[in-house]
């Protein structure tokens, strides 16, 4: 197939004076472009990288792609994520992974707790900021953590995020509101270790986005596949990181990933991860991939805790958590990506009508 492989790079994104030093910390790399690239070649395809901009449009209709292996994480507004998918539905082009409204809904990490605590799923209590002097929920005890409420990639995130008292809350609030132009997010801090679950797959349609009721509990998360756990190994990084995988481990030191994956975890306890995970990945309505992120608190038995779930995880060959997770599945790099794309596939029913097609020419 002639697959679009849609992107943002670091390098194409936009800049102006003053630009803060993170803020494309998310987008991609033409290391990951290139691996990506090769992977789907591998797997027989024909591929044309397209930058996710306002070129995108009419670069497609240029190029008509039968599918785009999209991993654009956008340039701008708080529906950067779904931009790019709406185009595509627009121009009635299939592509891989979640639509518009997942990608809209957990770029924005309060919303998405709100969907997660209506289903009664587990995520650390919280409260939005918009001003400074925003009086805290007298339920909220310290200490907390403050974060910007959609970015990704640890934007934002160091141990200054962990908060003691008032004084302490206010300086951070001060410097969220300074580097992002959004309300921020204050969760209770959940002491304790960090794991993260990759899903590919995707569930038996209709999904209702919603838990499904007990005798039919099953269908949570049939279709999905579960990558082994990969936790952050925390004591190997150094202590001024405070046990949070702040933007320095993300970014600066990427390469040199310290984890444990599968990570040790009773099989009671990557049941129950795996529950959560397929839960998170149904009432958010994600397709093809996903990765979801849990706090275990140390504090109560090591209960699990929803910090979010990313429908674009990254996939970068050497570091990023899914293609560990996949390569301690025993998938190389190239099956995880064309695994992805054969969802997608899948859904649309691609094979059959290219079936279709070819057997009307040979009638
Ligand atoms: N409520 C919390 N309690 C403890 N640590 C947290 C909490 N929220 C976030 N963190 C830490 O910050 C990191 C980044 O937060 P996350 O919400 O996953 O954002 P990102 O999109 O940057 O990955 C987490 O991996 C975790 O180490
Ligand atoms: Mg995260």
């Amino acid at each position: 197939m002639h697959v679009a492989l849609l992107a943002n790079l670091k390098k194409n994104a936009p800049t102006w004076p003053g630009i803060s030093p993170d803020h494309w910390d998310d987008l991609d790399s033409e290391e990951t472009i290139q691996a990506i690239s090769s992977a789907l070649q591998a797997g027989g395809h024909r591929v044309t990288f397209l930058e996710g901009d306002v070129t995108l449009f009419d670069n497609l209709r240029k190029v008509k792609p039968d599918i785009c292996f999209n991993i654009c994480e956008g340039h701008f507004g708080d529906g950067r994520e779904a931009q790019v998918p709406a185009m595509l539905e627009m121009l009635r082009i299939p592509y891989t992974g979640s639509q518009v409204l997942t990608l809209a809904l957990t770029l924005d990490k309060p919303m998405t707790k709100r969907v997660l605590a209506y289903h009664g799923l587990p995520t650390p209590s919280f409260q939005t900021f918009e001003r400074l002097d925003e009086p805290l929920d007298p339920d909220l005890r310290f200490p907390l953590f403050v974060k910007p409420s959609r970015e990704g990639t640890g934007m934002g995130v160091s141990a200054e995020s962990i908060v003691y008292d008032d004084v302490q809350l206010r300086s951070q609030l001060r410097r969220m509101f300074e580097h992002y132009d959004e309300p921020a997010l204050v969760e209770r801090f959940i002491e304790g270790r960090e794991v993260t679950v990759g899903v590919v797959g995707n569930l038996i349609s209709p999904v209702a986005r919603r838990i499904p009721e007990d005798e039919e509990a099953p269908r949570i998360s049939r279709g999905l596949h579960f990558l082994p756990p990969l936790e952050v190994d925390m004591g190997a990084y150094p202590i001024e990181e405070a046990g949070v995988y702040t933007s320095r481990i993300k970014v600066e030191m990427a390469h040199e990933f310290h984890y444990l994956c599968p990570a040790p975890l009773s099989e009671e306890q990557l049941e129950e991860l795996n529950w959560l995970a397929a839960g998170t990945f149904r009432i958010t309505g994600c397709l093809d991939v996903a990765r979801v992120d849990f706090r275990l608190d140390a504090n109560d038995g090591d209960k699990p805790y929803i910090l979010e779930i990313n429908p674009l995880p990254g996939l970068n060959p050497h570091y990023s958590d899914l293609c560990i997770e996949a390569a301690a599945d025993g998938w190389g790099y190239e099956e995880l990506v064309n695994g992805i794309l054969d969802e997608a596939i899948e859904r649309y029913q691609l094979n059959d009508v290219n079936r279709q097609a070819i057997m009307s020419l040979h009638a």
